[in-house]
C-alpha cells in the first residue's frame, strides 16, 4: 500500500503530521512517501506541482494531501498559483468524483450557527463532479471582444461543458452511493438558465432510470442552497457539478458548525483517490500549533476505506476521533466552555492513545 503524502502549505505541514502518526500507529504496513506541492513547492523548484510529485501521486495508491495556498502567491500568473497543484492532480490521477460528506457530531451540536434540533443527526453526503465544468472548460483568458455592443472592450471567459460520459459517470456514482444509504439523490442544476445544465438535468434523469429503487429529483441551485440552511434534513445524497458543488460544500460543511472536522475523498475510475480535509490552508493560524487536524485524520480513515480496501481500520480511527470527543477534547475551532482546549499535536497523540 503506497501513499504519497503532500501536506503543502499553510496548516497543511501540522494537520497532515497528526495524520501520519495515526496511520503509522496502526498495525498496517504502507510504503509513504513525502513531497512538496502548492506554494512550498512553487518556493523550491518554480512550480506548484512540479514532474516529481505529479509522477509519485500517480505511481501511489492514494495520496494524502493537506492544502494549498496563501495571499502571497495571488499576484503570480494563474497556472504558478498554489491552486493549480490540486487542480492539476484532479485532471492528471482522473479524480472525478468528491465525496464531501456533512455530518453533524452529537457532540458539537452547538458549534452550528442554526438551531439545533436543525442539524442534530446531520448526515448528507455532497457528490461533486470534480474534472469538467467551468473549472476546466477551454478557452479562458482576457482578450479584446470583438463582437456585440461592446465590441473593442477588454473582456475575460470561462466556458462551462459537460460531455455525456462525464455526466453519466458522475450519476451512476450517486445512485450508487445512495443504495448504501437512504436510496435518494437531488441533482442540482441550473437548468432553468444554463444549457450545461438542461442537459445536466437529462443525463441524470436518463441514468436514474437504471435505479429504479433510487428516488430522484431535481432541485434549482439558488433554491438548493436556500433549503439548506433551511431544512438541511432534507437533503440525503446530492449530486452537482464542479462548480456548483464547490459553493454547496462549503455551506454545507458550516452547517456542521466544524469545517475542521470534515474530510473528503475525490476519486479516480479505479479507486486510486486523494484524501484532503474539507478547509484550506488557513494561513492566518498557520505555525501556531492550533490547527484542528481531525478532518485530516478522518480523511486518512476515507482513504482507508475506499483506496486501500482496509474497512476495519478505517472504522478503528472514526471510532477514536468518536472518543476523543466524548472525552472532551477540542480544538479551538470546536472549544465550547466546559471542555478542554488542546492543540494540533495533543489531538493527534489523544486520536493515537484512543485508538488502543
Ligand atoms: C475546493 C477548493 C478548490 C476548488 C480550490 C483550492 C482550487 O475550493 O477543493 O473546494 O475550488 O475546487
Ligand atoms: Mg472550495
Amino acid at each position: 500500500m503506497k501513499i504519497a503524502v503532500l501536506p503543502g502549505d499553510g496548516i497543511g505541514t501540522e494537520i497532515v503530521a497528526q495524520a501520519v502518526k495515526v496511520l503509522e500507529a496502526l498495525d498496517l504496513s504502507f510504503e509513504m512517501e513525502t513531497a512538496l506541492v502548492g506554494g512550498a513547492a512553487y518556493d523550491a523548484h518554480g512550480h506548484p506541482l512540479p514532474e516529481a510529485t505529479l509522477r509519485l501521486a500517480q505511481q501511489a495508491d492514494a495520496v494524502l494531501f493537506g492544502a494549498v495556498g496563501d495571499w502571497k502567491y495571488d499576484t503570480l500568473d494563474r497556472p504558478l498559483r498554489p491552486e493549480q497543484a490540486i487542480l492539476g492532480l484532479r485532471k492528471h490521477l482522473g479524480l472525478f468524483a468528491n465525496f464531501r460528506p456533512a455530518i453533524c457530531y452529537e457532540q458539537l451540536v452547538g458549534a452550528s450557527s442554526l438551531k439545533p434540533e436543525l442539524i442534530a443527526g446531520l448526515d448528507i453526503l455532497i457528490i461533486r463532479e470534480l474534472t469538467g465544468d467551468i473549472y476546466f472548460g477551454q478557452p479562458r483568458g482576457r482578450r479584446v471582444a470583438t463582437d456585440g455592443l461592446f465590441a473593442g472592450a477588454e473582456e475575460a471567459f470561462d466556458t462551462m461543458r459537460y460531455t455525456r460520459p462525464e455526466i453519466e459517470r458522475i450519476a451512476h456514482v450517486a445512485f450508487q452511493a445512495a443504495r448504501k444509504r437512504s436510496q435518494r439523490v437531488t441533482s442540482v442544476d441550473k437548468a432553468n438558465v444554463l444549457e450545461t445544465f438542461q442537459f445536466w438535468k437529462d443525463v441524470v434523469s436518463d441514468i436514474g432510470k437504471q435505479y429504479p429503487d433510487v428516488a430522484l429529483d431535481h432541485m434549482y441551485v439558488d433554491n438548493a442552497a436556500m433549503q439548506l440552511v433551511r431544512e438541511p434534513k432534507k437533503f440525503d445524497v446530492v449530486v452537482t457539478g464542479n462548480m456548483f458543488g464547490d459553493i454547496l460544500s462549503d455551506e454545507a460543511a458550516m452547517l456542521t458548525g466544524s469545517i475542521g472536522m470534515l474530510p473528503s475523498a475525490s476519486l479516480n475510475a479505479t479507486n486510486q483517490g486523494l484524501y484532503e480535509p474539507s478547509h484550506g490552508s488557513a494561513p492566518d493560524i498557520a505555525g501556531k500549533g492550533i490547527a484542528n487536524p481531525l478532518a485530516t485524520i478522518l480523511s486518512a480513515a476515507m482513504m482507508l476505506r475506499y483506496s486501500l480496501k482496509q474497512e476495519a481500520a478505517a472504522q478503528r480511527i472514526e471510532a477514536a476521533v468518536k472518543r476523543v470527543l466524548v472525552q472532551g477534547l477540542r480544538t479551538s475551532d470546536i472549544f465550547s466552555p466546559g471542555t478542554t482546549r488542546v492543540g494540533t499535536a495533543e489531538m493527534g497523540a489523544a486520536v493515537v492513545r484512543a485508538l488502543a
